[in-house]
């Protein structure tokens, strides 16, 4: 293979990698992408299974809302089980899973489709009709996979709210959903301890009124409340003699909704971002196959969590569309010890790891001697996902855990992408820190304030060009938020909402959001949610948070609050909170740092100038500051 010469830093691929990739000429397959996008995509439509075919690969009459697939009839949950049974995958494992106590599971895809059938007529028994949305709100385990996939198989749109959050994040998600039925677990184990799910959701279950049945799934044991007639055990339901592993299943127009997932935005209250059967099956089905070159030997594993768009595309979705093997894990990398995930990908034989940034740099800090400790000569490919990575990272990620022979993925996208959009391919020569070129036959750019396309090497706006198959359609309920925020600065184009630079050989730098967005250990959080939960507290008047640059975590959350008056500013009620923004929206908010202010900066018609607090607190320049009030 012949490569031309690439500016920088730059890793090319072994011939090894290349004669095993599925693709081993990326400008091949990009030129045939270019030409032809909706031949491209029509051509990988048809490696899937339809009911019945489209009569358009794209309507775009009524733009921004695009229409892929139009008129076709299909079942997402088909492709990821059903399709198998009849082939030699019928008894190749779809799942394993270890516990953080060390439990072990496996599911062969017939046991899945079993399973999942039974979850689906456990939620018809409780009334879940085609339509209906229902809030899954679970730890890393195989139910969750489950009640996931029985959703879609019944037409069922599920909204899953990461484990992660707590209760105002919780309540406010259920709310907006009109969710009518909750499927929790009990608790979740995490770093030795258990996470109170249940406990968690009553709460929120106070403050929320939609919710007719929750249904439980027993993972810890830990005695939970049970509210009669309202709650109901999981494995109760599923054990009556009425509930067989026989479940028909909903055939589906392509543009029914599949699901809806809570991401947050520039201003104000989180969104639903709403993706389709259709034309999400086929991105995430065509961009884990070749950009993960999922081979059927394989076996991958995506380190995320499936309450977040990675886990949803390509830990539940992606894999099984491909009939691959995944592994989950559901607890803490560095538990009981910091060689944890070493070791189970050597008693696994894990041949493709796909993580975050934050994750490399967690691990990287405890040294090489307890990767060392394992042998991970499975792995062939690596992955990052979630924020940039920093090139130290990269390196010591392809040095110490890919012993310099596996390519590493990193894939920039977004929950609103649904997939891939910037990402590599195993047989694309890599400079670390930079996700390459845009996936092919997608158009991208950095263009300035007037949409003109930006110098190399000269910051702009990341903007995306041209449709694709699994792009978000609308945001759930606010068609008019989902035109004003994503597609009218630029119109025709999607705006990313992240800045960016592209250098002289096309490969796109991620700088970072240009927006009101903090990206904390890879987890997007809104400003805004962070705010609300400090103003929710009896003691604060108001609230500003920003994002600061931190070793680990990317960013870390700096709050500045204003107390109300009579209350006095202290250590002590700095840790309460802490405690309290942990306590509404989740462990994974709770602010680094707190400091007590008189003022806050603002614009004469009274917005926060989060800019000109972060210059502050940074040292630099705040810029063009003609608009503060004061
Ligand atoms: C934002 C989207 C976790 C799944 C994808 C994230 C940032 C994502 C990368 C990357 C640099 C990245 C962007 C983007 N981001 N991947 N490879 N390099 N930045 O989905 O939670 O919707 O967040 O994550 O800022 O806009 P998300």
């Amino acid at each position: 293979m012949h490569f031309n010469k690439l500016s920088g830093e730059v890793f090319y691929p072994s011939q090894e990698v290349i004669e095993k990739a599925h693709i081993k000429n990326w400008d091949e397959l990009n030129e045939f992408a270019t030409k032809d996008y909706l031949g491209f995509w029509e051509k990988m439509a048809n490696e899937l299974h339809w009911f019945q075919k489209w009569d358009k690969v794209l309507d775009d009459s009524q733009k921004p809302f695009y229409k892929w697939f139009t008129n076709a009839k299909v079942n997402v949950a088909y492709n990821c089980l059903d399709v198998h049974l009849k082939t030699p995958r019928r008894n190749k494992l779809a799942l394993i899973w270890e516990g953080e106590n060390g439990d072990l599971r496996t599911y062969s895809y017939h046991a899945l489709h079993r399973e999942v059938c039974k979850f689906a007529n456990v939620l018809k028994s409780l009334g879940v009709n085609k339509g209906d949305r229902v809030t899954i709100y679970m730890g890393r385990i195989p139910e969750i996979i489950m009640a996931m996939l029985a959703c879609a198989r019944i037409g069922a749109i599920h909204s899953v709210v990461y484990g992660g959050f707590s209760v105002e994040a919780l309540s406010e998600r259920i709310e907006d959903s009109q969710s009518k039925v909750l499927v929790v677990a009990d608790g979740a184990y995490q770093r030795g301890k258990i996470v109170p799910l249940k406990q968690i959701a009553d709460e929120a279950l106070q403050r929320c009124g939609t919710v007719e049945n929750v249904l439980v799934v027993r993972r810890t044991g830990q005695p939970v409340n049970m509210e009669e007639g309202r709650d109901m055990w999981y494995h109760d339901l599923v054990n009556l003699p009425f509930i067989t592993q026989n479940c028909s299943l909903e055939i589906m127009d392509a543009e029914d909704p599949l699901f809806i997932l809570y991401t947050s935005g520039t201003t104000g209250k989180p969104k639903a971002i709403l993706h389709t059967q259709g034309g999400y099956m086929v991105g995430v089905y065509t961009t884990l196959k070749y950009v993960f070159d999922i081979h059927e030997e394989d076996r991958y594993w995506c380190a995320a969590d499936p309450g977040w768009i990675t886990g949803h595309s390509y830990i539940v979705y992606g894999p099984l569309l491909n009939g691959a093997t995944s592994f989950l894990y559901e607890g803490a990398p560095n538990y009981p010890y910091p060689n944890r995930w070493w070791s189970m990908i050597e008693k696994y034989g894990i041949n493709i790891l796909y993580t975050a940034p934050t994750a490399i740099r967690g691990l990287m800090r405890f040294g090489e001697a307890w990767v060392n400790r394992h042998d991970l000569s499975s792995l062939r490919l690596l992955g990052s996902v979630g924020e940039p990575i920093n090139p130290e990272a990269w390196k010591w990620y392809y040095r110490v855990v890919g012993k310099e022979k596996c390519p590493i993925m990193d894939t920039w996208w977004q929950t609103e992408t649904g997939m891939f959009m910037i990402t590599p391919m195993p047989s694309v020569p890599l400079k670390p820190g930079s996700g390459t070129r845009p996936f092919p036959g997608i158009e991208m750019d950095v263009v300035d304030e007037n949409g003109n396309s930006v110098k190399p090497n000269e910051e702009g706006y990341l903007v995306i060009k041209t449709p694709w198959p699994s792009m978000m359609r609308t945001i759930y309920k606010d068609p008019e938020r989902y035109v004003n925020q994503y597609w009218s600065k630029f119109p025709g184009w999607y705006l990313t909402g992240d800045s960016a630079r592209k250098d002289e050989d096309g490969y796109f730098w991620i700088i970072g959001r240009v927006d009101d967005v903090i990206k904390v250990s890879g987890y997007r959080l809104g400003t805004a949610e962070i705010e609300s939960a400090l103003v929710s507290h009896p003691a604060v008047a108001e609230a500003a948070a920003i994002g600061l640059p931190h070793e680990v975590k990317g960013n870390a959350i700096h709050a500045y609050v204003i107390l109300k008056q009579g209350y006095e500013k202290s250590p002590h009620l700095a840790e309460e909170l802490r405690q309290h923004v942990a306590h509404e929206v989740g462990p994974i908010a709770k602010p680094e740092h707190i400091e007590f202010v008189d003022s806050l900066p603002k614009t004469r018609s009274g917005k926060i100038m989060r800019r000109v607090l972060k210059a502050r607190a940074l040292g630099q320049d705040p810029g063009n500051i003609s608009t503060l009030e004061e």
